[in-house]
């Protein structure tokens, strides 16, 4: 791989320059001769707005086929549905950005990634636009309250807390909520890595991109409810 032909447009996947192809985690994606005009194009331009006049004349390479602003917002919606990590951004009249993996996101999540250190609360953000859902970060508090490392959930499912615990209905809630994109707080059944139960009080939230178009991530906020919860049971066996 030649690394001077090759462009990253988001941290899973790039364009080589020279062979014209598209890969996802090094997996090359089928491509119509439109959609690759359209990448290449839009490459050159990369985070600058695109008039969908100015695709349109440069991917289908007629002067004499009249504009068609719809079959831009189709290709363009072709190639989001193929690639959901894609980030074409869409303005007010009929600009198109593709905005890139750059130095400036790389540190903005790194930025980002520190002020979330420091909460007291457990925080994990998951990347929905992989395949599972993996874990990309937890802070310490999220470390100190399961027991884990990091490597140990990084790029996992955050599933693994629930240790097989699967019949709750809590967690048939946070399924559904999480399928719809909606917000949702629970509580439910975790356990430690040592295997300790713990009362879990979840809310997650999912976080659009700005222009609020895109699911990018998934936030949780987990809350040991442990001690109230077990000191309810306890009212429950007196009463
Ligand atoms: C941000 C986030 C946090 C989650 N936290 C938990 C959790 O703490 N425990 C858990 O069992 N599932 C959690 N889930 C849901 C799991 O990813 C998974 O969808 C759920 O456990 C159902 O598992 P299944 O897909 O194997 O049926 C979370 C999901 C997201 C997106």
């Amino acid at each position: 791989m030649d690394k001077n032909k090759v462009t990253y447009i988001a941290e899973n996947f790039y364009w080589d320059g020279d062979l014209k192809k598209l890969f996802i985690e090094n997996q090359e994606v089928e491509l119509s001769v439109s959609q690759k005009r359209l990448i290449t194009y839009m490459l050159k331009n990369a985070n600058k707005a695109l008039q969908n006049v100015d695709i349109f004349y440069e991917v289908y390479n007629s002067m004499d086929r009249e504009f068609n602003e719809k079959s831009v917002r189709n290709l363009i919606s072709a190639l989001r549905k193929l690639i959901p990590s894609i980030n074409i951004k869409n303005d007010y009249g009929g600009y198109y950005t593709l905005v890139t993996y750059t130095q400036e996101n790389k540190e903005f999540k790194k930025y980002l990634f520190e002020i979330l250190e420091q909460s007291k609360n457990a925080i994990a953000l998951t990347d929905p636009n992989q395949f599972d859902n993996p874990i990309i970060y937890v802070n310490q508090a999220f470390l100190d309250l399961f027991g884990y490392s990091s490597e140990e959930l990084l790029g996992n499912n955050i599933r693994l807390l629930n240790n097989g615990d699967t019949t709750q209905e809590g967690l048939t809630q946070l399924k559904k909520a999480i399928r719809a994109e909606e917000f949702i707080e629970v509580n439910i059944r975790e356990y430690s890595k040592k295997g300790d139960l713990i009362y879990d009080e979840i809310t997650i939230s999912p976080i659009l991109d700005t222009q609020r178009e895109k699911l990018v991530y998934f936030l949780s906020v987990h809350k040991d409810i442990t001690a109230t919860q077990e000191l309810l049971q306890k009212l429950q066996e007196i009463l």
